[in-house]
């Protein structure tokens, strides 16, 4: 028997004014689409802001529906829509807010795992990491280097 041990590296800024330019203005594009979020049902409402290689922002944000299967997540949101206005165009990061009716978010929300799946697979797809930024409506802010550190052990397109 061996046993296999994964590490997730996880930097834990205490404000926005601790981030680099790039992590704050991001994470700032992030708590904008929060306002954007179609979030009725649940009234929990996310951002998420993503930054491609080329230097652009997209934006995204969760949209909820009647038929509660139909609701979409914030992260892939903004994902599909930077793959299809720059299908060639490798993401860099995504920074991820949210914000709740019940309670003040004070510690960060990660991304679910359909999510962390979806950023997987641009992360797979530019062949290169993407970094994220995230936090709650205020405290803390998780940023980590690539998304295996939340999700270990990925499937992608080696197993087809
Ligand atoms: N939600 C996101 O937008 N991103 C996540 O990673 C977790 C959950 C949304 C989906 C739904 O509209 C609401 O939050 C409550 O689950």
């Amino acid at each position: 028997m061996k046993k296999l041990t994964f590490n997730t590296s996880i930097e834990v800024y205490s404000d926005v004014s601790e981030l680099n330019e790039t992590d704050a203005s991001l994470l700032l594009a992030a708590k904008e689409a929060v306002e954007k979020a179609y979030a009725p049902y649940s009234k929990f409402k996310v951002g998420a802001a993503v930054l491609l290689e080329n230097g652009k922002t997209i934006l995204g944000s969760n949209q909820e529906n009647a038929a509660y299967p139909l609701c979409l997540c914030a992260e892939r949101v903004a994902l599909f829509s930077a793959a299809t206005q720059f299908p060639n165009i490798a993401v860099k990061a995504i920074a991820i807010s949210a914000q709740s009716h019940n309670k003040q978010l004070s510690i960060p929300v990660p991304p679910c795992g359909s999510c962390r799946q979806a950023i997987y697979e641009s992360e797979y797809r530019g062949k290169s990491p993407v970094r994220l930024i995230i936090q709650g409506e205020i405290g803390e802010i998780y940023c980590l280097d690539t998304i295996k550190d939340l999700l270990p052990l990925t499937f992608n397109a080696d197993f087809l």
